[in-house]
């Protein structure tokens, strides 16, 4: 059944695809954002775009709360935002919230589901996004605020650069796998990842819409089908570029020592916790069905740089 479907972030990587996979199975689309996002953004014909800030609470009292919505997906949800959407947008059927697997970390069992623990701080979990979560589930519980959360893994695919071995998404590691020159990593070749393609997450969102009571009040894991580990993840790298690199090691402490000039974030911390998710709620309850493993989707991610100039 065609659906009212806004999206807040309808230009962004994973927002825009959300957008172009809905108008492509059949529904009503509009999108949000500042016109700031200047990264590379997929065709948005068909979406019908605003220019607005959904954390100014006039643009969600007076703009958003006077059109008509069924399905309302925000891609890069802030704690403040889910109280404005709750307090203002009460025509809405369904809120699909975009989360992270950030959340779960560190995992105690492999592959981790929706039932691991998430909601106390860890060293390394996305604690503002799991305080967000607790929240949209509080109103679930109490208000029947009619909320989903879907938490993907590591975002992988055409559009921006992978995650790399430094623990950030720094394209001198690639440029060094190309140029051949050496390179000093952490050992972390025996650590599971776990990616997901860019497209097959947006698919998720947009096959949920079909299934709007049964998943109300719900936490869905999206990522590809299996974890790889990090050294196959690099190997994918290796072939791409015809590598002949020479990998060195050196305590995950000392890297930033090494490479003073490089501009990593440095969530090495995050990069050393294995990542193994289940994805098989999100498969039964809305028949989400990922078609491109890690390594598909590095490789798409990498021609991606090579053709966008990066390399
Ligand atoms: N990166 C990863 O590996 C990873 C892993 C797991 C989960 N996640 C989650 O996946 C999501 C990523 O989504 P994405 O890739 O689509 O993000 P993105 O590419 O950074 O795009 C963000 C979008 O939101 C818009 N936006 C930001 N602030 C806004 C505001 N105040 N009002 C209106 N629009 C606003 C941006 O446009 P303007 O700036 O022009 O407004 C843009 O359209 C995030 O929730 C992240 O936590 C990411």
């Amino acid at each position: 059944m065609t659906k009212k479907v806004l999206i807040l972030g309808a230009t962004g990587e994973i927002g825009g695809r959300i957008a172009r996979l809905a108008v492509d199975a059949g529904h009503q689309v509009s999108g949000v954002s500042r016109g700031l996002n200047s990264r590379s953004q997929v065709d948005l014909t068909g979406v019908k775009m605003l220019v607005g800030d959904k954390g100014d609470e006039a643009f969600v009292s007076e703009v958003l709360a006077k059109r008509d919505i069924d399905v309302l997906i925000d891609s890069v949800p802030s704690i403040n935002n889910v109280e404005l959407y709750s307090k203002y947008l009460k025509q809405v059927e369904n809120f699909f919230f975009c989360s992270s697997t950030g959340t779960f970390v560190p995992l105690q069992y492999f592959p981790a589901d929706e039932n691991h623990p998430w909601r106390d701080e860890t060293t390394v979990n996305f604690y503002t996004q799991c305080i967000r979560d607790k929240r949209i589930l509080e109103l679930w519980e109490q208000e029947k605020f009619p909320a989903t959360i879907f938490r993907p893994t590591n975002i992988i695919g055409q559009g921006r650069v992978p995650l790399e071995l430094w623990g950030a998404r720094d394209i001198e590691f690639f440029r060094k796998l190309k140029n051949h020159q050496p390179i000093t990593i952490a050992p972390c070749e025996h650590i599971m990842i776990q990616s997901g393609y860019n497209w097959d997450l947006a698919s998720a969102f947009v096959k949920a819409i079909d299934y709007p009571e049964a998943v109300r009040g719900e936490i869905f894991i999206i990522s590809c089908k299996h974890a790889i580990t990090l050294g196959q993840y690099l190997q994918t790298a290796i072939e791409f570029f015809g590598s002949k690199s020479v990998i060195a090691h050196c305590p995950a402490e000392k890297l930033k020592a090494i490479y003073p000039e490089v501009t990593m974030k440095f969530r090495m911390d995050f990069l050393l916790e294995p990542m193994c998710l289940d994805i098989s709620k999100a498969k039964k309850n809305f028949g989400y069905a990922p078609t491109r493993t890690t390594q598909e989707g590095l490789i798409e991610a990498l021609q991606w740089c090579t053709d966008a100039g990066l390399l």
